[in-house]
């Protein structure tokens, strides 16, 4: 949840602030802005809305070397101008950037600033103040921007100019992240290496409650404490392909299609040199002394964690509770003797997820964190990290990084079996890599799910999914994925379950797309579908060869039974795709989300 970008060097910072803040804009896009710093001061440009808009009022002329950028998922006041980032103090000597929630701001406010004029309705702002009024009571200015970091609560990444010093930008960090980018002469910063990978691809990680005092050819890290901190640079291996969207009209239809190849990467990743696949032997160990798995994640990847909960109580026999992290954090279960946390989580910064981690913690568990970014804080934080190695994902709404989810989490699963000694009659590397031939054959054919939108879903205002077992887990997912980007209120169903209330919804017309690759229940889900074909509903019905009716609307190609969510959920991501094309939605950035939720 928003991105901030620095810059301090030789070059002119405006483009490379700019170009930075457009590869954050995934992590909000309500507003932008930029303050650059020189000799003839603070020049700081913001507008509502993506960073195009924020282009048109740069002034192209205005050369600095110096400066900061923002862009916003509003927290604390709506988005508008006048709560963009970069916020000024009233002096107009100090301008700040923030990502992150200060919660003490109304107490602050009321402590140190009730004479203060306020420009904004943003927690932010308070910072900015408390600055201006340290430093004109005759606090130097680093020592007050350290008291800032003592007296604040919250999650906070920021970076803030002071139009006095032309030499320094002021830098702090907990809990939201942050990396300094080094450079020859130059220093940057930015919630994401993807930002400044234009200008270098060594990066220094920050870590909580840690300040930088950075100028153009230094960096110093201390503690809270004012101790000098040091820390190894790291290098960013991604080439331009990985972050461009090439050919394809959006984020989101590439990474749909790089799917397949997503998942042989992930077996490739995960197989010895036997060719089994195998995970660390420290994890397998915690898992066989686990009595159970507590699998905690939000969104897509609480719905990759159902089907784990599925694959691991099948194919390893282990029980597993699947929670949602937001959830579990304030309403927890009993827990058993012997717990293993694993949190499921594409970003690796999810706020509600990190929240149970830290918890789980404190209680002495052991943790795992199934990640797609490398170095992320649920990565750090956690005693183990699985990668799912999908490459960066763009689009808001996830796709790639949701099945490679499931790869690892079935990878899990069968390693944990074979460690528990249980027979499993299948070849996994077989298996995964069939799945992923059947998810290319559905990308091949994307003309059929453009039918079916155009069929049964674009005019509509609704549309249920309905399913049982693993089924009913994909529905959800292409619920989530139907009502984020294309704004139709989409819901998941088990289809037993329709008659207890949901039934009353249906009417002539309203569209159903129901699920099928469960042998064991595909009497049951298709007499739903009679239930709701009965009350009007025009039906999609997707099934899976094996069990296939030669009147199904979309046929899978056949898969084993446990790895079916691999595949199903390639229509509904196209369905809808297509969906929020022809309704002329911003596909890869749909309304009042972002890709990154740092906030609880
Ligand atoms: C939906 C989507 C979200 C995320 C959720 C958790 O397409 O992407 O529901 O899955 O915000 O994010 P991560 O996986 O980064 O913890």
């Amino acid at each position: 949840m928003c991105g901030i970008v620095g810059y301090i060097g030789n070059q002119d910072a405006k483009e490379i602030l700019v170009k930075g803040l457009e590869k954050l804009e995934y992590r909000g896009y309500d507003s932008s802005g930029v303050a650059l710093l020189n000799d003839s001061g603070l020049h700081v440009y913001k507008e509502q809305g993506r960073i195009a808009a924020l282009r048109e009022v740069i002034d192209e002329q205005e050369q600095a070397k110096v400066g900061i950028g923002h862009t916003r998922w509003a927290t604390h006041g709506k988005p508008s101008r006048r709560n963009a980032h970069p916020h000024l103090s009233n002096s107009g000597r100090f301008t700040i950037v923030h990502n992150g929630v200060i919660e003490n701001y109304e107490e602050l406010k009321a402590r140190y600033l009730l004479d203060i004029p306020f420009a904004s309705d943003t927690d932010t702002e308070v910072i900015v103040q408390l600055m201006d009024k340290w430093v004109e009571s005759g606090v130097a200015v680093e020592n007050a921007f350290r008291q800032l970091f003592l007296e604040i609560k919250g999650s906070y990444a920021v970076a803030l100019l002071d139009n006095q010093d032309l030499e320094t930008i002021y830098v702090g960090k907990n809990k939201s992240p942050l990396l300094i980018g080094l450079g020859q002469d130059f220093h940057v910063i930015a919630s994401d290496a993807l930002a400044m990978l234009q200008v270098t691809n060594q990066f220094v990680e920050l870590m909580d409650e840690e300040i930088v005092i950075l100028r153009q050819t230094s960096k110093r890290i201390t503690n809270l404490s004012g101790e000098i901190v040091q820390r190894r640079p790291f290098y960013v291996k991604l080439d331009a392909s990985d972050i461009e969207k090439g050919p394809y009209p959006h984020y989101m239809l590439k990474e749909i299609d790089e799917q397949p190849v997503v998942i042989r990467k992930v077996i490739s990743k995960y197989q010895d040199i036997t060719g089994d696949l195998v995970i660390d032997s420290h994890i397998r160990a915690h898992i066989q002394k686990a009595d159970r798995i507590y699998i905690i994640a939000c969104g897509t990847s609480y719905h990759a964690g159902l089907v784990g909960k599925q694959l691991m109580e099948k194919i390893a026999d282990i029980p597993v509770e699947t929670h949602i992290a937001s959830e579990f954090l304030y309403n927890r279960p009993l827990l058993s003797v012997n717990p293993l946390f694993i949190f499921i989580s594409q970003s690796g910064e999810t706020a509600d997820s990190r929240g149970v981690l830290v918890a789980m913690k404190q209680l002495g568990h052991i943790t795992l964190t199934i990640t797609n970014v490398p170095g992320s804080t649920l990565s750090r934080e956690a005693t183990y990290t699985l990668l799912t190695h999908a490459g960066p994902e763009i689009a808001v709404a996830s796709t790639k990084a949701y099945t490679a989810q499931i790869a690892v989490l079935a990878i899990l699963a069968f390693d944990s079996a074979r460690a528990k000694g249980i027979k499993v009659d299948v070849n996994p590397v077989h298996e995964l890599s069939i799945a992923a031939n059947a998810m290319e054959i559905m990308i091949n054919h994307k003309e059929v799910m453009e039918e079916v939108v155009w069929q049964y879903v674009n005019t509509s205002r609704n549309c249920f999914f309905i399913g049982r077992g693993v089924d009913y887990y994909a529905c959800l997912e292409g619920a989530l994925k139907l009502k984020e980007i294309s704004y139709i209120q989409a819901e998941g169903f088990p289809g037993g379950e329709l008659k207890h209330g949901t039934i009353a919804l249906i009417e002539e017309g309203t569209p159903v797309i129901a699920l099928v690759t469960q042998a064991h229940v595909r009497a049951n889900i298709r007499s739903n579908v009679q239930e709701v074909k009965a009350r009007g509903a025009h039906v999609c019905m997707i099934s899976i060869e094996g069990i296939e009716e030669k009147e199904d609307h979309i046929i899978l190609p056949a898969v084993h039974e446990w790895l079916t969510p691999l595949v199903s959920v390639v229509p509904l991501q196209l369905i809808a795709y297509y969906a929020a094309l022809y309704r002329g939605c911003d596909v890869d950035k749909p309304r009042n989300l972002a890709k990154s939720v740092t906030v609880e």
